[in-house]
């Protein structure tokens, strides 16, 4: 238990192609993104992150230890993936969302891939009048999005495949691996038909 770098679940690691991104790197690059977001928000008053659950929990977590400003923190919870890809529907499950007028908000994101999800939730946080809103990610995929939106701060920047870990799930599953990487595709042929598994099962984002 000395050991100071959590030991990737040997099961959920066996799932995996290749890891893009271990804990220390994942951990180096947040400081970086956190340095950068403290000086852009020193002089603005109290920030509002608002954090799109489940997949940012992580990010979450380990990103605002390392930023020294007075901030709050809400979440909200959204879901438009079905199994490893997008249904371009995004549905929010609650009704009563952040109060941010007025307040410069930093969303939070796990990753940006087709873009729907950030741009709904864009859009719905802009409806309220806040000051500002910016978006974080962990990871962007290169790729043609299906919406029109970009982030401003982002920690890695990665090719178009299916990845899980450090709060990204496949099935909710693999959220708590401490690296990142990309999941073997026998996995997801595996687990859109396995038995337990509902194929095309909407869940958190
Ligand atoms: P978008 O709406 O297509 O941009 O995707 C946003 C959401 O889809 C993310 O917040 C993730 O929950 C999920 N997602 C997209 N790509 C991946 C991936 O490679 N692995 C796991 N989840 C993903
Ligand atoms: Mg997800």
């Amino acid at each position: 238990m000395d050991d100071l770098q959590c030991q990737p679940p040997a099961t959920m690691h066996a799932d995996l192609s290749r890891v893009l991104y271990d804990e220390p790197a994942i951990l180096r690059r947040l400081g970086e993104l956190a340095a950068q977001i403290s000086r852009d928000y020193a002089d603005a008053g109290e920030l509002t992150v608002v954090a799109v659950l489940n997949g940012s929990f992580m990010f979450l977590a380990d990103l605002l230890r390392r930023v020294p400003l007075p901030l709050r923190v809400e979440s909200l919870s959204v879901s438009s993936y079905a199994g490893d890809r997008s249904t371009g529907v995004v549905t929010f499950k609650q009704t009563v969302l952040p109060d941010i007028a007025g307040r410069h908000v930093l969303v939070l994101d796990d990753i940006l891939d087709s873009g729907h999800t950030l741009h709904a939730v864009r859009a719905r946080l802009l409806e309220q009048g806040p000051a500002s809103v910016r978006l974080c990610v962990l990871l962007r995929k290169r790729r043609v999005r299906a919406q029109a939106v970009e982030a401003d701060y982002a920690g890695f920047d990665i090719a178009d495949e299916f990845v899980v870990g450090y709060g990204l799930d496949y099935l909710e599953r693999y959220r708590n691996l401490p690296c990142i990487g990309v999941l073997r595709a026998d996995v997801i042929a595996r687990g859109l038909t396995g038995a337990g598994q509902v194929a095309g099962s909407g869940h958190a984002s």
